[in-house]
């Protein structure tokens, strides 16, 4: 009776919110030149509404059109108030947009009625982290209808998370009350679908298992209308099992009808056929990459293991992607080998060796076990062993082994010593360094030296100067791959080639390691072609091409060079020579036109009295600019100087870089480019006097997916 009569008396309301809804009213949505109406006090909100992201400030995202509160004005530590014009409340809700601080009473937005705070909403964050994304909110305001009201926006707290964002006040009867929403799959197929809109609201969610424990727990933009792409999840254990996908807070809970199970990934079919796919650069199949990660060869297939969020096409939910290769240039994606330890502790970067011998008593069977280490961003530095050729893993019980303020943990066997060495990227305060650890077995680690001035991702390794088997050198380097030569006892670093560290590398290229267990006894490197993006595509980021390290004795001391593998040569699908003449100002584009996607371009030219010499690589301009010794394409200026009156260029070019490799790999550039989509051809221009052309090869390449790689 009580319910029927509660019912009664919210009727009227009820049905004009359900059944037709009046339009909404908007309150107020920041895009003017200044605060309109509202008023400031303090130092917090200036005097007009923000355009987005402030100085200092994490991206804010979530907002609508240009402008919003965002009390970050002058940072953290500035306060004040924002208050509305009054306003009659005639609808049943209030939706609006709160980002910032979390602090109640503190950061918020008050909504007051005859002076009184009468409700109020704060942001999300209290701790260090967390996001600047806006979210909705909503209040229900059935039983202050007719009245007078006025809106503030306090900024109150100083310090970390010492601001409040807002946007989008609307009065509606349509509220935007975040909900949890859930929903059961019964497991027939082994890949969940999941729709993806990037830059879109982003939520946390999360797939159970029928004991309601979280087989994944993942960030993912999912999509409520129509995805830019599909991310997938394997959950080929889980198959003719139901789990239940689930988000504890999400505005439009319909997002979660798009998810759909298949036996394949999304797209199979058009997989690396997409327009802007590299066609002889690594990329995974969906979501982004950075860091290579777990370098090492091992029975027949190069493992290239990798930074990577296969939920979503920005950085994010860390783990460590897998791929393998019988030659360093066609690579099929498997299985994800590393997932987060648990949500929000993320699988960072590190290494692999294979375990001669045994020493950490990991393997089975006789055979020797591979062995990662890698940063668990929620423990330490960790190591993990595979039995079954790197494709699962199993924790070490004794993780993690250090525990440290850093990441990105490189092991090596130093023959000498008989023991292994960890370099490590180690940070304090005041300091940046590469910290050595020792270990007879792998799993107990002994602090040993410290090497200052590195950041992030180490790699260390000897090498021959121009080969000579008595005259080795060390190299320690860093994600810069800036790198410095000297001697290693085991325990410490020594530096011999000067203060200033060397470079070979320039350009869209970071965090670069070097395989393990070369069989050759090369030492090949791969590096994260940085910031090669793709936009609209439903993967981002590249590797850069693989290249062998060399140390060679130059006028200015030993110099580490790199060069491509020669396995690149087998892509080649054709060549032509033009070279062996004088290239005048004005003449004809010697090159074929509509000559194809993929190119490697060989090229030795002495520039002579010329001002530039210029190529033209399907619309990307590659150009020698003869007085300043400079190699230029897009936004990268590389120094490259004449050798002997010759300038050589070996230059690669795939659908989203140039890559060039300078005077026999002296000097190497990585460039993020998308080559014009329409335009297929090459050109090549001298500019204010001739050039000898002494060599101007040409090879049309082929693609290296050479078919679909399985799952
Ligand atoms: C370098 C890096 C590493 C870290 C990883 C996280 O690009 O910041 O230091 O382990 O990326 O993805």
């Amino acid at each position: 009776m009580l319910a029927t009569l509660v019912l009664v008396g919210s009727l009227a309301v009820a049905t004009a919110a359900e059944d037709s809804p009046r339009p909404d009213v908007l309150v107020a949505d920041f895009e003017g030149d200044d605060y309109g109406g509202w008023k400031a006090t303090g130092d917090a909100f200036g005097d007009a509404p923000a355009r987005g992201t402030l100085p200092g400030q994490m991206p804010v995202e979530g907002y609508l059109g240009r402008g919003l509160v965002n009390s970050f004005r002058n940072g953290d530590d500035s306060t004040g108030d924002l208050t509305s014009p009054p306003f009659k409340i005639d609808r049943t809700h209030l939706n609006f947009l709160i980002g910032g601080g979390g602090w109640a009473g503190e950061t918020g937005l008050d909504l007051l009625v005859d002076g009184r705070v009468v409700r109020s909403a704060v942001g999300p964050n209290r701790e260090p982290g967390g996001s600047e994304r806006l979210k909705w909110d909503a209040w229900d305001v059935k039983d202050l209808q007719g009245k007078e009201a006025t809106l503030r926006v306090v900024d109150r707290r100083k310090g970390g998370w010492g601001h409040v964002n807002v946007d989008q006040i609307v009065q509606t009867d349509t509220p935007k009350i975040p909900q949890a929403a859930t929903r059961a799959i019964a497991l027939e197929k082994r890949f969940l679908h999941i729709p993806v809109k990037t830059g879109g609201p982003k939520y946390r969610a999360k797939i159970l298992g029928e004991d309601g424990r979280p087989i994944r727990e993942f960030d993912v933009e999912l999509a409520a209308g129509k995805p830019d792409f599909f991310a997938f999840a394997d959950l080929d254990a889980c198959k003719g099992k139901t789990v239940t996908f689930r988000v504890d807070e999400i505005e439009d809970p319909k997002a979660l009808d798009g998810i759909a199970q298949a036996d394949d990934v999304p797209d199979a079919a058009s997989l690396y056929k997409e327009p802007h796919r590299p066609q002889f650069h690594f990329t995974s199949r969906r979501g982004w990459l950075n860091d290579p990660n777990g370098l090492v060869w091992r029975d027949g297939e190069y493992h290239l293991f990798y930074q990577h969020n296969p939920y979503g096409w920005a950085w994010g939910n860390v783990h460590w992607g897998h791929a393998v290769s019988p030659d360093l240039v066609r690579w099929t994606e498997l299985p994800i080998a590393l997932y987060p330890h648990e949500y929000g502790d993320w699988a960072f970067s590190g290494s692999a060796v294979t375990d001669r011998g045994n020493t950490s008593g990991f393997g089975k069977d006789g055979a020797d076990p591979l062995v990662a280490a890698y940063t668990s961003t929620g423990r330490g530095e960790c190591i993990v062993y595979s039995n079954d050729r790197g494709r699962t893993w199993a924790e070490f019980a004794g993780n993690p082994v250090v525990k440290h303020d850093g990441r990105d943990p490189r092991l090596f066997w130093y023959a000498p010593g008989d023991h292994w060495v960890m370099a490590v990227y180690d940070e304090a305060k005041d300091r940046q360094s590469i910290d050595f650890y020792t270990s007879p077995d792998l799993k107990a680690w002994t602090f040993a030296s410290r090497s200052d001035g590195y950041f992030e991702c180490p790699d260390v390794f000897e090498l021959a100067v121009d080969g000579d088997p008595n005259r080795k050198l060390w190299v320690l380097t860093a994600a810069d791959g800036k790198y410095r030569l000297g001697t290693f006892d085991g325990k410490a670093f020594t530096p011999t080639s000067g203060p200033e560290k060397l470079t070979t590398w320039h350009g869209n290229f970071y965090a670069a390691q070097t395989f393990s267990d070369e069989p050759k006894g090369r030492r090949i490197q791969i590096g994260w072609g940085q910031n090669v993006t793709f936009p609209g595509s439903a993967f981002n980021q590249q590797m850069a091409l693989p290249v062998e390290l060399t140390l060679r004795s130059t006028k200015d001391g030993p110099r580490m060079f790199a060069e491509p593998v020669e396995e690149l040569k087998s892509l080649r699908a054709g060549s032509k020579e033009f070279g062996g003449k004088a290239l005048e100002p004005g003449a004809e584009n010697p090159l074929v036109a509509e000559a194809g996607d993929l190119f490697e371009i060989e090229l030795a030219f002495r520039p002579g009295s010329a001002k530039s010499l210029e190529l033209d690589l399907r619309g990307t301009p590659l150009i020698y600019d003869v007085d300043r010794q400079d190699v230029v394409c897009k936004q990268v200026r590389t120094f490259v100087p004449q050798v002997d009156g010759v300038v050589r260029l070996h230059v690669f070019l795939d659908r989203g870089s140039v890559e060039v490799f300078a005077n026999g790999g002296r000097t190497a550039v990585s460039v993020a480019a998308i080559p014009d989509d329409a335009n297929h051809s090459l050109g090549i221009a001298a500019k204010g006097g001739p050039v000898e052309l002494e060599k101007l090869t040409v090879h049309a390449l082929r693609s290296s997916w050479l078919a679909h790689p399985g799952p």
